[in-house]
């Protein structure tokens, strides 16, 4: 789903212990996030409204080892300073933008297995999850940059619009 598809900006439900159907929808979203050469995919991002994000930043080889799923994710942080890194989104194709991100991120889930699980992350991977974990709240990167940048991606993203109204009526 794409900017400004509604799904992309609810607050997603809790998934709790992932079914069969659940586990097939979450096989689906590597398969389209590695199609789609992404490091990480929300459920948002396929229409599906659940609290559960996957990661694989080994975006060479798509090694299944590194393969990573967050159910229900809780997230903490020690306070640090942010950093200001470089971020995409494949519901905002095309568009790169700076975000600041706190540079570790700590998270408790429940993984494929529907054993929880902690994890500690840093560099590129707390990037990502905090990317991703905010899918599952409605927030996209653009609300999460400076009012100047914004500003400079507005017509892009009016494009975005009018290209999702215009699929709209067709469909
Ligand atoms: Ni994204």
């Amino acid at each position: 789903r794409y900017y400004p598809d509604p799904v992309l900006g609810v607050r997603c439900h809790s998934l709790g212990l992932p079914d069969d159907a659940a586990l097939a929808c979450i096989r689906r979203m590597f398969e389209l996030m590695y199609e789609h050469q992404g490091i990480g995919l929300a459920a948002p991002q396929v229409g599906w409204n659940a609290r559960v994000f996957v990661v694989n930043i080994d975006i060479e080889d798509h090694d299944p080892a590194s393969e990573r799923v967050f159910i229900d994710p809780q997230l903490t942080h020690p306070s640090q300073p942010p950093e200001e890194g470089e971020e995409g989104c494949l519901s905002l194709p095309g568009l790169r933008l700076a975000v600041d991100r706190t540079p570790q991120v700590n998270v408790r889930a429940t993984g494929i297995d529907g054993v929880q699980f902690d994890l500690e992350s840093d560099g590129i991977l707390a990037r990502c999850i905090q990317h991703e974990n905010d899918h599952l709240d409605g927030i996209l990167i653009t609300a999460r940059v400076s009012t100047l940048q914004r500003i400079s991606v507005d017509g892009v993203l009016r494009e975005m619009r009018d290209d999702w109204q215009q699929r709209e009526e067709e469909s």
